[in-house]
């Protein structure tokens, strides 16, 4: 079975502050680091150091390439990712003491995919592959319907969340991937009992994973729920801890392992990207993590 990520490839200009910018202040900020980032990205690299066979789809600038390097060297298959003149999509990340972040992004090559590249991507998918999605990129409704027609299994992270996903026939959608932000806006709703209960209502042949940060994480399907606690940690650098959850979780899933096994692996590698700075570069080898107690 294999994974497609079709995703963003983004540069994080990440800077560290004592607290994020208010309206009209002007701040300096202690350090900046350039990072490979994105969700897309960041999502395929820890498919990739978890060991699954992951195939990525994305644009950025033709001279951007150092991005797939970062990819090829987390063993993604990059052969099918495409370079334009256009500017690589970036994100301006501001890091605060206590590794809480903010995100501000310009999508820029991210949101120029087309209905002909979206099917040149998935053209040799089988029924049963797995198609993971983000919000980082456009014709988001095009390539749920070629998942949909090949039998995929659809993965949807709804991150960042926009009201215009709500347009998407999400009904496709075979795995949730979300956090409780994420839950509130899909749901209206606050509470993580409120969001599963809603969502499983509205989507009663899904399976929902729903990240609570400290809370853990918790699963919840027809048949089955369950919840598992956070690993504790002195968080550093929040950035890319979700995209490790979900790229560790899902080439668990993709192995066979058990959804609890699976939500385990995955609190504890997101709780070693936590420790360390950046997005994609944070993300722990599968050697790095250890077996679950
Ligand atoms: O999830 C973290 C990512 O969000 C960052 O790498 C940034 O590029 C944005 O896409």
């Amino acid at each position: 079975m294999r994974i497609y990520n079709l995703g963003s490839l983004n540069i994080d200009y990440v800077y560290q502050v004592p607290h994020f910018v208010r309206p009209g202040e002007t701040l300096s900020s202690r350090e900046m680091n350039i990072f490979p980032g994105g969700k897309g990205l960041n999502q395929s690299a820890a498919l990739g150091k978890a060991g699954a066979e992951v195939i990525h789809g994305g644009l950025l600038n033709e001279n951007d390439g150092w991005l797939i390097e970062v990819l090829r060297d987390a063993h993604v298959d990059t052969s099918r990712i495409r370079t334009l003149h256009q500017p690589t999509g970036h994100a301006i990340i501001q890091v605060e003491e206590g590794g809480q972040n903010c995100i501000l992004l310009y999508p820029g090559a991210n949101h120029l995919f087309t209905p002909e590249y979206a099917e040149k991507l998935l053209e040799d998918a089988c029924p049963g592959d797995i198609l993971l999605l983000q919000n980082e990129i456009n014709c988001l409704d095009f390539i749920f319907e070629i998942a949909h027609a090949k039998g995929m299994q659809l993965v949807f992270n709804p991150s960042p969340f926009c009201k215009s996903l709500m347009e998407l026939p999400l009904s496709y959608v075979n795995w949730w991937i979300l956090n409780e932000v994420e839950g509130a806006e899909l749901t209206g709703l606050q509470e993580p009992d409120g969001i599963s209960d809603a969502m499983m209502e509205t989507f009663p042949e899904s399976n929902l994973v729903l990240t609570l940060g400290r809370n853990g994480s918790c699963f919840r399907n027809s048949a089955l729920r369950l919840h598992v606690p956070a690993v504790p940690t002195e968080a550093v650098d929040t950035t890319a801890a979700g995209d490790t959850f979900t790229g560790y979780f899902l080439a668990m899933i993709a192995r066979g392992a058990e959804v609890q096994t699976a939500l385990q692996r995955a609190s504890l590698a997101a709780s070693i990207a936590v420790s360390r700075r950046g997005a994609a570069c944070s993300i722990p080898w599968s050697h790095e993590v250890p077996a679950a107690p």
